[in-house]
């Protein structure tokens, strides 16, 4: 078949989602009006690089906090961030109090429907504009993230790795988006993608598109989408310095921008290509540096920190820092990588 003629997906898959879609805190059932855009908006942009199970918590514990734009528009920047602690990613946290601000004080309090006036909000890539406009609004939008762009590959048996094949995917995506009902549509490729086309081991004798998928008729659909092999990720190091006086930790706020910017962090010095062991201080002590390590994968690094610890009995009081009890460390917001550390180290309160 032509690759420009749309194969009838549509019809077969939204009559699955009616019966199948999972109910979601920030869902409409299927075929209903859809829901407020405020939460469309935050679900997308917590789905983003996150699972659903991981995001749930978050979504209700934001909804109830900032149940609103205006709410969210007048968040407490440090509070915001410490509670996105643990989902990673962190630009987006800082990106949605500023679309939040935008949209309370540019739009008339609401979101745009127009997916190339969202594209222009902080935060927007084309994933979260076109995610928005089509579930929040109801807009024909072509939405591809990475469950649709498996089932789009596996469906036209799609032979260019990824990423070179995003272009053709997002076209053959197009060709099979409706008109009508493309806030479904597009969460139910998503469904279809968690549940039934998944990665390793999809489930074709459960697929409502089972008899128009180019993959399974090979026979391995597994095999899609086809991946460039990756390169490897460069491993940087670094030093976090636990310093504890008195039942305390001393914690500093990381620079707005750079990686972990704006969040609650253990002291650290500077990012290097060999291990910096104490270089990078907050203060002269009495440093142990630990034979352990804590690591945590990054977009375009893999980060290696080791860890020096000290006990501190004078009063110190440095510029940037804060000393929070050792036994409230869980309210302290600190990003995953961190949290790692401190159970490294064993004081987890
Ligand atoms: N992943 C990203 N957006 C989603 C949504 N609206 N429903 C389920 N999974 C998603
Ligand atoms: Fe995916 Fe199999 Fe359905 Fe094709 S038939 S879309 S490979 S689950």
């Amino acid at each position: 078949m032509p690759d420009n003629v749309s194969r009838d997906i549509a019809a077969p898959l939204l009559d699955w989602y009616d019966a199948n879609a999972r109910v979601l805190p920030w869902r409409a059932a299927p075929g209903t009006p859809p829901p407020d855009p405020y939460r469309v908006w935050l679900s997308e942009v917590m789905l983003q690089q996150t699972q659903v199970a991981t995001v749930i918590p978050y979504f209700e514990k934001f909804t109830t906090r900032w149940p609103d734009f205006a709410s969210l528009a007048a968040a407490d920047d440090a509070e915001l961030m410490s509670a996105w602690a643990g989902l990673g990613y962190y630009a987006r946290a800082r990106n949605l109090l500023a679309a939040a601000r935008a949209v309370a004080g540019g739009h008339g309090g609401r979101l745009p429907a127009d997916e190339g006036e969202l594209r222009k909000l902080p935060g927007f890539g084309s994933y979260t504009a076109a995610a928005v406009a089509a579930i929040a609004f109801g807009q024909r939008a072509v939405v591809v993230d990475g469950n649709v762009e498996r089932v789009v590959s596996r469906l036209f048996a799609c032979r260019d790795p990824l990423p070179a094949a995003r272009p053709r995917i997002r076209q053959l995506a197009d060709s099979i988006t409706p008109g009508a009902r493309a806030g479904d549509f597009a969460q139910a490729m998503m469904d279809l993608g968690a549940t039934i086309c998944t990665p390793r081991s999809p489930k074709c004798l459960l697929c409502p598109l089972a008899d128009r998928c180019d993959a399974r008729a090979e026979g391995r659909p597994e095999a899609y989408p086809v991946k460039a092999p990756k390169k490897a990720r460069p491993v940087r190091y670094g030093t976090f310095f636990w310093a504890e006086r008195e039942g305390q930790v001393l914690l500093v706020r990381r620079p707005a921008k750079g990686l972990l910017g704006g969040m609650r962090a253990l002291p650290t010095g500077a990012w290097s290509a060999a291990p910096p062991a104490l270089a990078g201080a907050p203060f002269n002590a009495d440093w142990t540096l630990r034979n352990d390590t804590v690591s945590h994968g990054f977009t375009h690094f893999e980060l290696v920190a080791a860890l020096a610890a000290a006990t501190i009995d004078r009063h110190i009081a440095p510029a940037d820092g804060e000393w929070w009890p050792i036994a409230e460390l869980d309210s302290a917001g600190l990003p995953t990588l961190f949290a790692k550390a401190v159970a490294a180290i064993g004081r987890t309160g």
